[in-house]
């Protein structure tokens, strides 16, 4: 797909199913495609993001709660389909999620993945070295909102629907 023309917006109950088919077409399971669905059951989906192109799910991304520090993020999973990577899509997708939780007053955001790619979105694995994880340290990473608001050190603990991964 090239020269296509989309649009990022936000989540919307009847685009379940066309999320469902993105999700398990980009990971090599349906683990992804399941905590998408049990986050949203839960209440833990904060911020929740597509792109669209004329009509055809194109990306999707999403904040959950996290259960601790308090009033923090996780960013997990964002996926684009295959035919349009590397055309700033997540890119798209991760900036009008971050935009969207500084504007809802969240204090942070925790991502686990290639830091070389979220570092552009303002991840630091320094930020995130305060707090206790099991996660690799050099692929964990915090984006702070607020410079205002520094987020105390605790324990970084993702929303329940991750213990089943
Ligand atoms: C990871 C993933 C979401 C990235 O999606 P994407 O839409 O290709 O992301 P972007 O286009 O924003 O950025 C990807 C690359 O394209 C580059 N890029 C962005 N816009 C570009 C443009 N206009 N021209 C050329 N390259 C561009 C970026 O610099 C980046 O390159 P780099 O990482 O090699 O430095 C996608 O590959 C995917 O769905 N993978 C499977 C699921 C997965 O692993 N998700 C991540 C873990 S939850």
């Amino acid at each position: 797909m090239s020269e296509i023309d989309w649009e990022i917006r936000p989540y919307e109950d009847s685009d379940a199913a066309a999320v469902d088919a993105l999700l398990r077409a980009a990971f090599p399971s349906d683990a992804e495609a399941k905590l998408v669905q049990m986050l949203r059951e839960q209440g833990d989906a904060e911020v929740e993001f597509l792109a669209d192109a004329e009509g055809e799910i194109i990306g999707h991304v999403m904040l959950s709660a996290m259960q601790s520090p308090e009033q923090c993020l996780g960013l997990a999973p964002v996926a684009t389909v295959e035919a349009v990577r590397k055309q700033g899509v997540a890119g798209s997708l991760i900036e009008s999620a971050l935009a969207m939780a500084s504007a809802n007053d969240w204090r942070g955001v925790f991502v686990l993945g290639d830091l070389s790619y979220y570092e552009r979105f303002g991840f630091e694995a320094d930020a995130a070295a305060p707090f206790e994880t099991a996660y690799p340290k050099e692929h964990f990473g915090f984006a702070l909102l607020d410079e205002d608001e520094p987020v105390a050190p605790a324990k970084a603990d993702y929303a329940q629907a991750f213990s089943a991964l």
